[in-house]
């Protein structure tokens, strides 16, 4: 039940808005009080009148109310326990990522102090484009928590994905939100994430071709279970606002290693997921290296291996590490996981389609020290993430 939760539910206009009354009324019948924000374009999909009725409070559809009153949007945020936003169109999620005020329902949602659940839904090819899904993104680095659209048939009489989540399956998130205990609800997790940068001179560095995105999804996710995160995260381009994570910027391996070793005490999960360079140069010229007529020789020096060394000093910390290899996948990895004293270790492969840096999607297993693998299928970055973290909160209680 949603008993007392105030809950602001912003409409965006795209034809999904007609289900907001079947929402609007879900809600309510949970318990719940709803007060509802339109955007003009809304207004044309279903009426302030119905909502009005169904929520049995005051709808909102400008700045301004009909007498000229100024709606105080920013008490409707400290009122909210949650804003729902059902449906995202393209467009409103686009003034979500850029900081685009254009209207009260963004105005609610700029000044919104709670967490913020967002509902998008788009026709086929729209919910495909590069741009919405960096949105998507985008949005979902501030904290905000995406209830993806399902597949089947939209109103362009495509059939694919695109539409809203229906209104069960979002009043099932919310309840789900609110009553359930957070499994990682007073725990600290430590992540650390993407390349290292290793100087050669102040202009040129050894580096490699990490994104950062599987350290920074597992450290949403971990954080969106309640948990209490640190990211140590290296040079990536990667933009991170969450107020549940403390991030701390590092470039090369021996700041990842201070960061890393620094917080690594009083921790419950420590994840080392970065690409942290194994050599360095072993000089960094202060000025930059002028060309020679021939070649040059750069001597090279092992970096501290941070796992190895966070295996030395485990406490009662669950200890994971990455292994990205491109031959003999769980070979090697069984022996990482030996070697550095790890409880788990996360196998995935340099060269499988779809695995590895830069792209959006992973396919991995999952080692523990009992010696048992659990494979699973490609799939995106953030669902790997759902699953490394789930394997890990498994893992803890049969400890127990
Ligand atoms: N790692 C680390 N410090 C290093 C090198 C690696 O903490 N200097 C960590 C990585 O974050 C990862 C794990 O060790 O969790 C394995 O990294 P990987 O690059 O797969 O293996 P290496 O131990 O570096 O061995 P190799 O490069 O020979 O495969």
């Amino acid at each position: 039940m949603l008993s007392n939760k105030k809950i602001v539910l912003g409409i965006s206009g795209g034809i999904a808005a007609y289900k907001c009354a079947h929402l609007v009324r879900l809600l309510v019948k949970n318990g719940a009080q709803v007060k509802v924000v339109l955007s003009q374009a809304a207004t044309q999909f279903v009426t302030p009148q119905t909502l009005s009725v169904l929520s049995k409070n005051e709808v909102w559809t400008d700045f301004f109310d009909a007498s000229h009153n100024w709606n105080n949007h920013v008490a409707l945020s400290e009122w909210a326990d949650m804003m729902l936003v059902a449906p995202v169109t393209a467009n409103t999620l686009a003034k979500m990522a850029g900081g685009q005020c254009d209207a009260i329902l963004m105005a609610v949602y700029f000044s919104m102090r709670s967490k913020v659940v967002l509902a998008p839904a788009m026709d086929l090819e729209m919910y495909q484009h590069p741009t919405v899904k960096q949105n998507i993104e985008k949005v979902s680095s501030f904290g905000n928590h995406i209830i993806p659209a399902e597949s089947g048939e939209l109103a362009s009489g495509l059939l694919g994905e695109g539409r809203m989540a229906e209104p069960e399956t979002i009043v099932a998130f919310i309840k789900n939100y609110f009553t359930k205990d957070l499994p990682l609800l007073g725990k600290s997790a430590l992540v650390n994430a993407g390349p290292t940068y290793e100087a050669i001179d102040p202009v040129r560095f050894i580096g490699n071709r990490s994104s950062g995105k599987m350290g920074v999804a597992l450290a949403q996710h971990l954080a969106a279970l309640g948990a209490k995160v640190t990211l140590v995260l290296g040079p990536s381009s990667l933009k991170l606002n969450n107020k549940h994570i403390s991030l701390i910027r590092v470039e090369s391996s021996e700041q990842m290693y201070e960061a890393t070793l620094a917080n690594y005490k009083q921790q419950d999960i420590v994840i080392c997921s970065a690409a942290v360079a194994d050599y360095k140069p072993k000089q960094i010229s202060e000025e930059k290296i002028k060309k020679q007529e021939f070649g040059i020789d750069l001597e090279l020096v092992k970096t501290q291996d941070i796992l190895a060394e966070l295996g030395k000093q485990k406490e009662n910390q669950c200890l994971v590490g990455f292994a990205l290899e491109t031959h003999n996948l769980i070979e090697n990895a069984t022996k990482k996981l030996k070697n550095k004293n790890l409880d788990l270790i996360v196998a995935n492969s340099a060269i499988d389609e779809g695995s590895g840096f830069g792209g959006n999607t992973n396919k991995i297993s999952i080692l523990n020290k009992h010696n048992k693998i659990t494979h699973f299928e490609l799939k995106s970055k953030e669902e790997v993430a759902a699953d490394i973290v789930h394997y890990i909160i498994d893992f803890i209680k049969s400890k127990k």
